[in-house]
């Protein structure tokens, strides 16, 4: 019996396709470069027809990305499936994943297609794709409110078509834990060529099932699980990596499969992906949430110092948390803080390096003790800073609390000052005026949010901010121990970004 479950990470398409969720080329391929160092098996790169920007993405992650097979996803026609070949075609092991509905709710309102209609093209789908790798994913949407019979058939066809791998997806979340075991039990005995083929399964969290119906899937005969980072997804998201991982590795003795994970890396993915999206877990969120390996009170402390395992049932160290976490301050030198870097796994060249390392001494002087989360905000900020058209330069503000406030503000483009002065509801809205007037940007703040990276009134705040024209939407972030100073930064982020935007369509709804 195969005892080992394929990790096949899809944040970068079901996960990217959440609203908040959207990443420019840049971050998917860093994140994709830390889902091949995290060791899953799969990353589905994006949907290469739904954009230009998602096909370049898959793209360039299929040529630079080493380790994992790089899938591309399409519906179940030739010019999706030729497109996404062209997006996946470099990939020392690149897979085309195509789909389409099953059930016949989506049959009458959404395909307006006969059940028959359906099988022909899937089984074309899957031929098509099969011409250009021997890596072919075939998913009937929508699954679990297919009938049973029909989808047996479809997943036949497509097998005898040369797919080889099956996906089940639970594309609504709606589907329980017996129900779905019993429905990938039945697929196993009754589609005459199942062993030619791996059974994979993809659920949503729509019920907060989705972790508990892979996990029975994987009982059943499941040997590809389908999940995202922080569970990130459309709606209630998909099934979360780090808890289906963590699981099979926690309760082995129960349920005894593996996963090629590197564990460790499971923190810094996730503590990665909440950077460059700005989508916080909450801080109760099974393994990466920040309370966690949180441990309030003092019998339970007691408990964990007289031996770890009366409260603990995994090591934070095991899943990348450090349980000492190192702090820097204005005496620490380039090396404790290149060393940190390392542990961080954000390793700098010299050039970066002087360059982070001159702001992290600026943000010393401004702040006590400088932590990892402050160290990582910095590094991205910086990144980004040298090919932005638009540059903060500096605020001022004067705000009372009986009066409008009022906001100068200097901004930098192709080397030439700017200089603004505008009056506003309050500080941030003086000051987002006045960086509309300079950069003339006309679209809408559609969502404004602030964090303190960490604790104490010291601390930075990071601003998140998504903007939208009536063709595109971009996020920024900015972080700054003034708050007024990192909205400034996130906004002007925002709109650099637009001009590399382009805009898409979803799979499901084309
Ligand atoms: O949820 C779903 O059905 C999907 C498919 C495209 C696999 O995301
Ligand atoms: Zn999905």
């Amino acid at each position: 019996m195969n005892h080992v479950i394929k990790i096949f990470d899809t944040t970068l398409r079901d996960g990217e396709q959440s609203p908040g969720c959207s990443m420019n080329l840049d971050e998917k391929l860093r994140m994709a470069i830390e889902l091949s160092k995290l060791n899953v098996d799969i990353i589905e790169a994006g949907f290469p027809v739904a954009s230009q920007g998602d096909f370049e993405a898959v793209k360039t992650i299929a040529k630079e990305v080493k380790g994992p097979v790089v899938a591309g996803l399409s519906r179940a026609n030739k010019m999706d499936i030729d497109r996404c070949w062209e997006a996946v075609k470099n990939a020392a092991r690149p897979r085309i994943h195509t789909f389409i509905a099953t059930s016949d709710i989506h049959l009458k309102y959404k395909l307006n297609k006969t059940r028959e209609q359906v099988l022909e093209e899937a089984a074309f789908a899957v031929a098509h794709a099969k011409h250009y790798t021997p890596d072919v994913e075939f998913s009937a949407e929508d699954a679990t409110r297919s009938d049973r019979a029909y989808l047996a058939k479809v997943f036949e066809t497509v097998i005898a078509s040369g797919a080889t791998t099956i996906n089940v997806p639970d594309t609504v979340g709606y589907t329980i834990p017996s129900e779905f075991g019993a429905l990938i039990r039945y697929l196993k005995e009754n589609v005459p060529n199942i062993n030619q083929a791996v059974i994979s399964v993809h659920c949503h969290n729509d019920l907060g099932l989705a972790v508990a119906n892979s996990l029975v899937a994987v009982e059943n005969g499941a040997r590809q699980v389908e999940c995202t980072v922080n569970g990130i997804g459309e709606r209630a998201g998909n099934a979360s990596l780090e808890e289906i991982v963590m699981t099979l590795n926690v309760r082995k003795d129960k349920i005894p499969y593996t996963t090629s994970i590197r564990t460790e890396q499971i923190y810094p993915a996730s503590k990665l992906l909440t950077h460059i999206t700005g989508m916080h877990v909450q801080p109760n969120k099974a393994i990466v949430g920040d309370n966690a390996f949180a441990h309030e009170a003092g019998i339970h402390q007691d408990g964990i110092l007289k031996y770890q395992q009366t409260y603990e049932i995994m090591t934070p160290e095991s899943v990348g948390i450090p349980r000492n976490k190192l702090i820097l301050g204005k005496h620490s030198g380039r090396h404790a803080f290149r060393e940190r870097l390392n542990v961080l796994g954000v390793p700098l060249d010299d050039v970066e390096l002087d360059r982070a390392f001159k702001a992290f001494k600026d943000l010393a002087d401004r702040k006590k003790n400088v932590y990892d989360e402050d160290i990582l905000s910095l590094v991205e900020t910086q990144e980004e800073k040298t090919r932005d058209k638009y540059i903060f330069k500096s605020s001022k503000v004067v705000s009372e609390s009986t009066k409008l406030a009022s906001a100068s503000v200097v901004v930098e483009k192709n080397g030439q000052e700017m200089f603004a002065t505008e009056m506003g509801a309050g500080p941030v809205d003086a000051v987002y005026k006045a960086i509309k007037n300079l950069t003339h940007f006309e679209g809408t703040l559609e969502r404004y949010g602030v964090n303190a990276i960490t604790g104490g009134t010291d601390a930075q705040g990071e601003v998140f901010v998504t903007i939208s024209d009536n063709k595109k939407t971009t996020r920024g972030s900015g972080a700054h121990t003034d708050i007024i100073v990192a909205s400034a930064m996130a906004f002007l982020q925002a709109i650099n970004r637009m001009g590399e935007a382009t805009s898409r369509k979803s799979p499901q709804g084309i």
